[in-house]
């Protein structure tokens, strides 16, 4: 097997928004509770947020963090959150039939979100409530002073303005499991409203609407098209979501899902400009994929047959070798699209589909999927170079004929240093690649660094927490221009060059 590509820094996707490298934490099973934040955990800070997951976080590397939901902001109540801890409600959470405590509400989060690094993105409500609740909290969060909101968030001991710049108007209005879900007409007139009330309250800010909860859903296409005719002034972009799984054993399909998330990407941009076209705007709407990742939906039981609970063990998948490579494989898809996919959001954060685990009162450990994302967000970020890969092509049973091999290149714009991330999706031979350096003269070495193992089916645990992790397998000299490098089987890679 052999496949080839050419890097050329004249061949511009387009600049890596570091915004890309997003991640999610919701109200949700123990995302928050006992996932960031422990008190009495032996690591807990002064705040009562947990120093070892904090350290995690930093490391991993995301510089937007979604908040507080997903499902569970459709049904909040922001105002729960603030001010003194006794006086603060304990509500049913509708979403995951779960008992909110509101022991962390929207100051704690934004003051730990930027002690990790992150800068907070805010969702509304826009299920049960709507323009009145947005632009108060907007008004809590954003106003300097000598007005109610603002004066409240004073009082709770934040003289400053939090200055969060990106919001979310709602989440997923358009699942039948949605708290207040609608239609798109309705969404998108009530998404205007609360749009413009914001802009009002703070014009600096930048707004997300809702797209379609994932591209299975029977409205995708015409419910961007009908959020957009409604909202398209007013906002800046379309979210998207999508998860991924392994169907009935169906390891080359469920290895090609980036091919998917690529076909996604590319109808909802042509959805976009469909309706840029038609209202003669002059601006682009770009994406918000503020929801991906490797989740098996088919083993949770459904938050209908759920008890209620505080903080719950919910959909705490246990990823392996195969999630790693496929999460590493979507983040290659997200850089493809740099020029239109502006933000992106690894769903979730701690425990909840996430990339980092922990127990109560016990260690905090990385999954397998931590590392490529990691890597990716630390060395990805600079310009995407077009690298155009060509090589062999698979039958999959879901997506027909795909590549087996994707790439693409990233190019530190101060440096020059050219980062390659590659996946061999092939489970049984290895690959060689060929990489056409001529147009990048100054570079002369690197090193390669590759995800992958025998049994592709291991994981981390408590006990075990580096069982599967990169490793570094070779250095790379660059010879008359060229580099050549051999990616085994099932693996994701990163050819680093400077
Ligand atoms: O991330 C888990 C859930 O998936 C979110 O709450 C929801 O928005 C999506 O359906």
């Amino acid at each position: 097997h052999q496949a080839a590509l050419t890097v050329d820094p004249a061949f511009r996707v387009g600049e890596v928004d570091p915004r890309l490298y997003g991640s999610f934490v919701e109200h949700l099973g123990r995302c928050v509770y006992t996932g960031i934040y422990e008190p009495g955990h032996p690591a807990a800070d002064e705040h009562g947020f947990r120093r070892d997951v904090a350290d995690l976080v930093r490391r991993l590397g995301v510089p937007v963090l979604r908040y507080p939901g997903g499902n569970f902001v459709s049904g909040y109540n922001w105002e729960d959150g603030v001010g003194p801890r006794e006086a603060r409600p304990r509500r049913l959470d509708l979403a995951w039939r779960s008992i909110e405590t509101n022991e962390i509400g929207v100051d704690e989060f934004v003051q730990w979100s930027r002690r990790v690094g992150s800068e907070p993105m805010m969702a509304v409500n826009l299920g049960t409530r709507g323009v009145d609740a947005a632009r108060s909290l907007l008004e809590y969060t954003n106003h300097p002073s000598g007005t109610y909101w603002s004066d409240l968030r004073r009082k709770h001991g934040s003289p400053e303005p939090y200055d969060i710049k990106l919001w979310c108007l709602g989440n997923e209005m358009d699942g039948p499991w949605q708290t207040g879900f609608t239609t798109a007409r309705e969404y998108g007139r009530l998404a205007a409203q609360t749009a413009q009330a914001m802009r009002r309250v703070d014009p600096s800010i930048e707004l997300v609407a809702c797209g379609s909860s994932g591209s299975g859903m029977p409205t995708f296409g015409t419910w961007e098209a009908t959020v957009l005719e409604e909202t398209y002034d007013l906002v800046d972009y379309i979210s998207v979501h999508s998860y991924y799984q392994e169907h009935d054993g169906d390891r080359d399909s469920f290895l090609a899902s980036a091919v998917d998330m690529d076909q996604f990407v590319e109808s909802v941009v042509a959805t976009c400009d469909h309706v840029r076209a038609v209202g003669k705007h002059k601006k682009r709407i770009n994406l918000s994929f503020d929801e991906w990742n490797v989740w098996y939906q088919s083993r949770f039981v459904g938050e209908e047959n759920l008890d209620w609970a505080e903080a719950p063990r919910l959909i705490e998948d246990t990823y392996s070798v195969v999630d790693a490579v496929v999460v590493g494989d979507l983040l290659i898809s997200l850089l493809r699209h740099a020029d239109r996919v502006k933000i992106a959001c690894l769903a979730q954060l701690v425990n909840v589909i996430a990339p980092i685990r922990s127990e109560p009162g016990g260690p905090a450990w990385v999954q397998p999927t931590y590392h490529p994302f990691a890597l990716t967000s630390r060395y990805g970020r600079g310009t995407v170079l077009r690298v155009e890969p060509t090589g062999p092509l698979h039958d999959t049973a879901r997506y027909g004929e795909v590549p087996t091999v994707t790439a693409t290149a990233v190019r530190d714009d101060e440096t020059g240093a050219v980062t390659l991330f590659a996946v061999n999706r092939d489970q049984r031979e290895s690959l060689a690649l060929d990489v056409d350096l001529r147009a990048c003269r100054d570079l002369v070495a690197g090193e390669h660094v590759v995800l992958t193992d025998p049994d592709p089916e291991a994981t981390n645990s408590a006990e075990a927490p580096e069982r599967v992790a990169p490793s570094r397998v070779g250095d790379l000299r660059v010879e008359d221009g060229r580099i050549g490098a051999v990616l085994p089987p099932l693996s994701w890679n990163m050819l680093r060059l400077t």
